[in-house]
């Protein structure tokens, strides 16, 4: 499925088709380059499934946790990471097989470790305000 986006306007109603699509996947994997915007839209799906704070990237911590009514959202930035044994390290398989949400930004950086099943969104920016979002289930 391809979304146009026109604007940050359009995201809240992108991420529902988003979350459709995906069915019954709840791995998310977002390609796309620098400031494509990765977390600005990984923001969004946080909302439509029910979190209420601030959502930000994971900086420091390579994962950020969030309640939602059915259970909770993990949001990884695997960016910093150096090789795909820090991963291990930080015991990303807890999460993804935890059966909760994760979001996964650079999942260039652990190309060994995704999961089965998940769903691929990758991201162009097309001008200031413009993306073209490319949504596949795998
Ligand atoms: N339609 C849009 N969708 C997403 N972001 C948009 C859109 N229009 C403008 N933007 C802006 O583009 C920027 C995207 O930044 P964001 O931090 O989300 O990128 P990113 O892909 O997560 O980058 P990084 O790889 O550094 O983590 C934000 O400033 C956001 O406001
Ligand atoms: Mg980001």
């Amino acid at each position: 499925m391809q979304i146009n986006v026109s604007s940050l306007s359009g995201l809240p109603d992108a991420a529902r088709q988003i979350i459709t699509h995906a069915a019954t996947n709840k791995i998310f994997v977002f390609y796309g380059e620098m400031g494509a915007g990765k977390t600005t839209l990984i923001k969004e799906l946080a909302a439509a499934l029910g979190v209420s704070e601030a959502v930000t990237s994971p900086t420091f911590s390579i994962v950020n946790e969030y309640v939602i009514p059915s259970g909770k959202v993990y949001h990884f930035d695997f960016y910093r990471l150096k090789t795909q044994s820090e991963a291990l390290d930080m015991g990303y398989e807890e999460y993804f097989y935890s059966g909760n949400y994760c979001f996964i930004e650079w999942p260039e950086k652990i190309p060994d470790l995704l999961p089965a099943h998940y769903t691929r969104i990758a991201i162009t920016a097309l001008s200031d305000n413009q993306r073209q979002l490319e949504v596949e289930n795998i």
